[in-house]
């Protein structure tokens, strides 16, 4: 990082310059959806042995989104593509590739974004789920950007989508409290304009697979009457030792992303961190010398969307005018895997 550069430089991405020629990957367009029906903290009051206080003040959440039994992650992912595809002017036949980054697909195959394809009318578009939990945003958005720098693709829709809803244990206080339902989604493209992701970037640790996972319904514990009734069907996860990780992997891609772009957080005006925490979100936004005012918070009305998260927390911002043309963005974000990244983009 460095503030001594001359602005005209600071802001180009290396990589688009010096290796990809001017090209240049812009998101033209972002969109987001989540399912009407509110839980709140005080329905979870009714449901385990928690409260509203406890929540709050352990994870900042007051609400979350939940979707409806005839609702599936296709459908909240196929609603948020829409309203992205609108914005950026875009017609399904345009897209040439659909990447679903998601934990809750509609079944282990065909690959939701498959059956997203089919509902848009993608019909000249590849299509894959991609799996990196709640940093899978970030992932296919760095995916996305090589596939158009490279001169492969020149429209990618990018989509974060998660019906969470599906794999929690409604009797498990330790983790029901903090997820929820929801897809946000973003277009891609390459514009001959100077604006656009400048970077981003991706890492992973998976000898603390075991912190946060779904043991069953895998090829290492596939549905059985066991598996059911020791309820691996479900997600797990060790809170502190997932808290300790998240910040730290947070903090050092943020820096990293930051390095790459030749910024320092100062020049940031809006930092959009995965909303799985308020408390992870404060302690990275502190680590990183961010004023209260950058950080983008919309846990307290959602909770955690794993790789929906980011995607609907960015459009939001961009829809409520907190990040305006020309703003630079850092997302950053942690899951299981575990998985990291951050992402720099100028608006
Ligand atoms: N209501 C009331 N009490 C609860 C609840 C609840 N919902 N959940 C746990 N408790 C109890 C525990 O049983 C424990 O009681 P005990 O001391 O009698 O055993 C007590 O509260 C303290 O539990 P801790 O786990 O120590 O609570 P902690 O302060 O660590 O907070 C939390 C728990 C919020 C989960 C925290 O560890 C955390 O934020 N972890 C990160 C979780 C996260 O964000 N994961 C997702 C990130 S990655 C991704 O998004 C995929």
């Amino acid at each position: 990082m460095t503030d001594s550069l001359p602005k005209d430089v600071a802001f180009v991405n290396p990589r688009a310059e010096h290796d990809f020629k001017g090209r240049t990957c812009s998101i033209v367009g972002v969109g987001s959806y989540v399912p009407e029906r509110r839980l709140t903290n005080a329905d979870l009051e009714e449901m385990v042995e928690t409260s509203d206080e406890w929540i709050t003040t352990r994870t900042g959440i007051k609400e979350r989104r939940i979707a409806s039994d005839d609702q599936f992650t296709s459908d909240l992912a196929t609603e948020a593509a829409r309203k992205a595809m609108s914005k950026a002017g875009v017609t399904g036949g345009d897209i040439d590739l659909v990447i679903v980054a998601t934990i809750t697909p509609d079944m282990p195959f065909p690959s939701t974004a498959c059956l997203v394809q089919h509902n848009i009318g993608a019909v000249n578009a590849a299509a894959f789920d991609l799996e990196a939990a709640c940093s899978g945003f970030i992932y296919a958005l760095e995916i996305a950007q090589q596939f158009i720098m490279s001169r492969t693709y020149n429209t990618v829709l990018v989509i974060g989508a998660e019906k969470l809803s599906s794999i929690i244990d409604w009797k498990d206080r330790n983790t029901c409290v903090l997820f929820g339902d929801g897809a946000g989604a973003a277009i891609l493209q390459n514009r001959e304009q100077s604006h656009g992701l400048l970077t981003a970037c991706m890492g992973a640790d998976g000898g603390k697979a075991g912190l946060l996972s779904m043991p069953g319904g895998g090829s290492r514990c596939p549905a059985s009457s066991d598996s059911l009734d020791n309820r691996l069907h479900y997600l797990r996860m060790d809170g502190k030792e997932t808290y300790k990780s998240a910040v730290t992997a947070m903090h050092r891609a943020a820096l990293k992303a930051l390095e790459r772009c030749q910024l320092n957080i100062t020049q940031i005006k809006c930092i959009i961190p995965h909303q799985a925490n308020l408390r992870i979100i404060s302690a990275v936004g502190d680590r990183l010398g961010a004023k209260k005012e950058q950080v983008y918070i919309n846990v307290d009305k959602f909770g955690n969307t794993s790789a929906a998260s980011v995607a609907i927390a960015l459009d939001q911002a961009v829809e409520n005018g907190v990040i305006e043309r020309g703003d630079l963005i850092l997302m950053v974000v942690f899951g299981a895997g575990l998985t990291w990244g951050a992402a720099v983009i100028e608006w």
